[in-house]
């Protein structure tokens, strides 16, 4: 139970956090991701299932961006080689600890054009995914000590913020402006926003 709290409640709330303070940031992607909630949804739902998130395909890719430039634990859990090896000409002796710094590779300007934009379009034909098969995006790490936690997590961010979405429109507090939005982190192996984000909830439905 420990495991699940520490691994996954935080992990889960930072992600969904984080989306929210992007899409506050961001009036345009806020917008289309509104729209297609709120017509894919229809009106007056009284609750979303799992069978919703099928049809929405703009707010997945949200997520996606959201966990490329916001993972909860940047440099993964740390790893040991098991015998001597060769990585880009370095020697790797036996028994070393490698920690990999999955938040540089997911900002790195060789692979992703304007990396510090939060731009979920840029998913629209790629076949990149986060659930560690592509390397250049490993929110939830690759191999052996991938995530265990995947599909629950998964699935905590995606209702979550849907219903977020759904049944509220936000606002910032009177008097901010998103040059107001504090963008801080902080943490140790799990890394979350410094500063909560203060928001104005006006309930829909
Ligand atoms: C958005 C949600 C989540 C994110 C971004 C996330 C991310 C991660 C990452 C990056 C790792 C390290 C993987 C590696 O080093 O390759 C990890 C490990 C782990 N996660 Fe998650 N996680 C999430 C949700 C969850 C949930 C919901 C659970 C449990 C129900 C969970 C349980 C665990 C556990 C137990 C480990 C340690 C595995 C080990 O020791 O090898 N996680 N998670």
């Amino acid at each position: 139970m420990i495991d699940i709290f520490l691994a996954g409640v935080n992990t889960s709330a930072t992600t969904i956090l984080w989306a929210m303070t992007e899409l506050i940031r961001n009036t345009s992607v806020m917008k289309k991701v509104q729209d297609e909630v709120r017509t894919v949804l229809g009106e007056n739902r009284e609750k979303i299932t799992e069978q919703d998130l099928n049809q929405l395909n703009y707010f997945k890719l949200v997520i996606k961006e959201t966990f490329r430039l916001h993972p909860t634990a940047p440099l993964l859990l740390p790893r040991e080689t098991m015998s001597p090896i060769k990585i880009q000409g370095y020697d790797i002796p036996k028994e070393t600890q490698i920690m990999i710094n999955v938040y540089a590779i997911a900002r790195d300007p060789k692979l992703w054009e304007n990396p510090d934009d939060f731009k979920p379009e840029r998913f629209v034909d790629s076949s990149v995914d986060y659930r560690g098969l592509n390397f250049e995006l490993l929110p939830f790490g690759s191999g052996r000590r991938i995530c265990p936690g995947m599909t629950m997590g998964i699935a905590m961010v995606e209702l979550g913020l849907l219903n977020l979405l759904y049944f509220f429109d936000w606002a910032l507090p009177e008097g901010t402006t998103v040059k107001d939005v504090d963008m801080e982190e902080e943490g140790a192996v799990i890394i979350g926003k410094k500063v909560p984000l203060e928001l104005v909830p006006i309930r829909r439905y």
